[in-house]
């Protein structure tokens, strides 16, 4: 891997995402179409719930009855309405796999893998050495979430203490529910990214304590890959998770057939990547691995068998031409398996998007792959995030006694995807042709425990009508 120096980078005048609008009414009753996914379509048909014209009555954040709108209104005739007929509201996207500092880097082609490190990305990560680049990164890459329609994320932070202490307060301004941590490395980035595993526990426990709890805020151990963690470090991270039950920990595995190569060489007594963790202590029911393109039969074994997640990253995997993710395989095996966009090897922080390749790449597979039909995708971009992340008894679905996560998707008038949308013969049709069409300027709306997190202020409001 590359050792070049640090170029100089002028400051951004700003960047920092301004606060949310922080409404959170006591009680409302939300009007709207409803779809969203409370089991896995992968377990049982019959996981989609919609209603056409739905309605979830929300009392400090929390959703305490959903069903027909005439139903609940009936029942509740006083609470205020807040009347969203004209587009679809889904549960929050959760994201499992995203990189704070890579958001400017968005866009890098053509490279697989370790090159992309060495050109596109490493360079840019030394930069959140200066706490202002940090800051203004924090506030982009936030405002990329929100405005996707991302309500929770399981976020890969910088190597840098003090570039996560600006992340975790713009994060906390947010209003996101947001799990991260400082990535730790030791060996084969560049120099300035390098940890020792004495100083990596000691900035962990210090971010720990500050930030894990904090509101929406939990803490996310993570050593970059085995590839740059020697296993002191990957020790010492063991040793955080040993202080603090109840943190997770996440990190990539088997994503490119060179990486695997030079794992494996450097870990000679490991029976696979997978054991380079496990060795380590750091594979268990809160481990999060990113991609998995590659895995042996004892890999899924084991990790199904620990109960960890694997945040599944089409869009990534396309774009570094890592490989053709089996998913079959996984479930088979009985690995939990969400979607992560990876930004930056990913093509941006849509969780549509990621659906849309995930359903792409299946159709690629033949036989090998599954068929993944809407459902799929709602299923995988929400309540399979929230289970990885271990928080399906708060988010990820519209239940009562969920949280209101919600994205609202409007359409504007005359847009492809309203002109679907009118023809749609079904719920499952609507929803293909949301994962299909749906962009970032479809997201018209989004929610956080009740309280407002982003609002696009439309030009044109004639779909709200009616
Ligand atoms: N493996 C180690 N670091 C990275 C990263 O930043 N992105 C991806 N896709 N894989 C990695
Ligand atoms: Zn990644």
């Amino acid at each position: 891997m590359s050792t070049e120096t640090q170029p100089e980078h002028s400051l951004p005048a700003s960047g920092v995402a301004s606060p949310p609008n922080r409404t959170s009414p006591a009680l409302m009753l939300y009007r709207a179409a409803l779809m969203h996914t409370p089991s896995s379509p992968f377990e049982a048909p019959g996981a989609l719930h919609t209603e056409a014209d739905g309605a979830l009555l929300v009392r400090d954040g929390q959703i305490v009855a959903s069903g027909p709108y005439h139903d609940l209104r009936a029942t509740c005739p006083d609470a205020p309405v807040t009347d969203l007929r004209g587009g679809v509201l889904l549960p929050g996207f959760i994201d499992t796999h995203v990189h704070y500092p890579q958001v400017r880097v968005l866009g890098g082609l053509g490279m697989p893998l370790l090159d992309w490190l060495d050109h596109n990305t490493l360079p840019e990560e030394g930069r959140l050495a200066e706490a202002a680049y940090a800051r203004a990164v924090a506030g982009e890459f936030l405002q990329g979430l929100r405005t996707n329609g991302t309500t929770t994320a399981l976020v890969f932070g910088s190597h840098f203490a003090g570039a996560m202490d600006e992340f975790f307060a713009e994060a906390q301004a947010s209003g996101l529910r947001i799990v991260a941590g400082q990535v730790v490395s030791d060996r084969l980035l560049r120099p300035e990214l390098h940890t020792t595993p004495a100083q990596a526990y000691a900035e962990g426990h210090t971010l720990i304590r500050r930030w894990h709890g904090q509101g929406r805020l939990r803490y996310a151990v993570t050593p970059r890959f085995s590839l740059s963690a020697s296993e002191g470090l990957l020790e010492s991270c063991a040793a955080l998770m040993g202080d603090f039950p109840g943190i997770t920990m996440t990190s990539h595995i088997n994503e490119n057939r060179r990486e695997i190569e030079v794992v494996r060489g450097l870990f000679p007594g490991a029976r696979d990547y997978l054991d380079t963790y496990e060795r380590a202590g750091l594979v268990g029911a809160r481990t999060v691995l990113a991609h998995s393109v590659h895995p042996s039969d004892r890999e899924l074994d084991v990790m199904a068998g620990r109960g960890c997640a694997v945040a599944h990253c089409p869009c990534s995997n396309s774009a570094l031409g890592s490989g053709v993710f089996p998913l079959r395989r996984h479930l088979t095996a009985g690995v939990q398996v969400a979607l992560g966009t990876d930004v930056g090897a990913g093509s941006g922080f849509s969780m549509l998007k990621e659906g849309l390749q995930a359903s792409f790449m299946q159709q690629l597979l033949g036989e090998e792959g599954i068929t993944l039909g809407a459902e799929h995708l709602l299923y995988l971009a929400t309540r399979a995030g929230a289970q990885a992340l271990g928080l399906e008894a708060t988010t990820g679905d519209f239940t009562p006694s969920k949280a209101f996560d919600a994205v609202y998707l409007q359409p504007d008038q005359g847009s492809t995807l309203d002109t679907v949308l009118r023809h749609a013969g079904s719920p499952e049709q609507a929803l293909a042709a949301l994962f299909t069409l749906g962009t970032q300027a479809d997201v018209a709306r989004v929610w956080v425990v009740g309280d407002e997190v982003y609002s696009r202020q439309k030009s044109s409001t004639s779909l709200a009508t009616s």
